[in-house]
């Protein structure tokens, strides 16, 4: 049982290799000894830069769980050469070795006030259908290339064992949905994922030739076939609360330095999913 006032918490995107951001996390604390961080991806491109933030958290909160970022599966020069699914178990053996939760571990069941739910990390990955639609593959990169907005992914996130990203995704989608759908039927769920579950989120992006690097469109129905209760995301570096389906969508970012938004200046760089929080933050 949680502790008494205990609150299961969010964050994503920390991007520590910006000293400023080390900062932020550096500050940060929980409420009660009680509480639970999602981080949902985008910890840091390093791996020693990621061990030592999860390691950090994972002394401050009573439970920490992690979901994969892009930025976490890029192989940058410095750092072991590990690629695709190697690098992806390298960070896995990391966050096991620091007690840190995983989307490849049981899920922990959030008992505290708001629950119960199953809270669940995935890695799913995108497979660029949340490209413009009528667009092909290489129109949809064409586009992006035109508009200097392409994804360094397609040049740091490398696929192996898999053909491609797209082929990666697709495995990662059917192994996650054989493992939801094995949780108690009567069990609400947490979702968590790097990603936005729906392609509707990504309308906001300015540049819509990025979508195609946030999300598939097979997940669109999750959080109803799965009873979310509330799904965390981040990525989109474009923090705020949104409905879908009478379910709540929490983006968690921080993002980078020059990104900041009011309700971080205020210190409020946690995002609160369970109890549900009275007051709901806009964008
Ligand atoms: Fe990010
Ligand atoms: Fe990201």
């Amino acid at each position: 049982m949680s502790a008494s006032g205990a609150a299961l918490l969010a964050i994503s995107d920390l991007h520590v290799g910006f000293p400023e951001n080390r900062a932020a996390v550096e500050g940060l604390r929980p409420r009660t000894e009680g509480d639970w961080l999602l981080v949902a991806g985008d910890v840091a491109e390093r791996l020693d830069a990621f061990e030592s933030t999860l390691r950090l958290l994972g002394e401050r909160f009573a439970k920490v769980i992690w979901a994969p970022g892009n930025h976490e599966l890029w192989t940058t020069p410095g750092d072991p050469g590990l690629r695709g699914e190697e690098r992806y178990r390298r960070l896995v053996q990391i966050c096991r070795r620091l007690g840190v939760l995983t989307p490849e571990d049981p899920y922990a069941i959030w008992t505290g006030e708001g629950g119960p739910a199953a809270v669940v990390p995935l890695f799913l990955l995108y497979d660029y259908s949340f490209r413009p639609s009528g667009t092909t593959r290489a129109q949809a990169l064409d586009l992006a290339r035109g508009q200097g907005v392409v994804c360094r992914d397609e040049f740091l996130l490398h696929p192996e064992p898999y053909p491609s990203r797209e082929a990666w995704c697709r495995a990662r989608v059917r192994e996650s949905e054989e493992r939801l759908e094995s949780i108690d039927p009567g069990l609400p769920t947490v979702l968590v994922n790097h990603f936005p579950l729906l392609r509707a989120p990504t309308r906001v992006l300015r540049h819509q030739a990025l979508a195609q690097w946030c999300g598939t469109e097979q997940t669109a129905d999750w959080h109803l076939r799965f009873r979310a209760a509330a799904v965390v995301y981040g990525h989109l570096h474009i923090p705020g609360t949104s409905w879908h389906d009478g379910v709540r969508f929490e983006e968690v970012s921080l993002g980078y330095p020059h990104e900041r938004r009011p309700h971080h200046r205020a210190g409020r760089l946690l995002r609160q999913l369970l109890p549900p929080p009275r007051r709901e933050w806009s964008r």
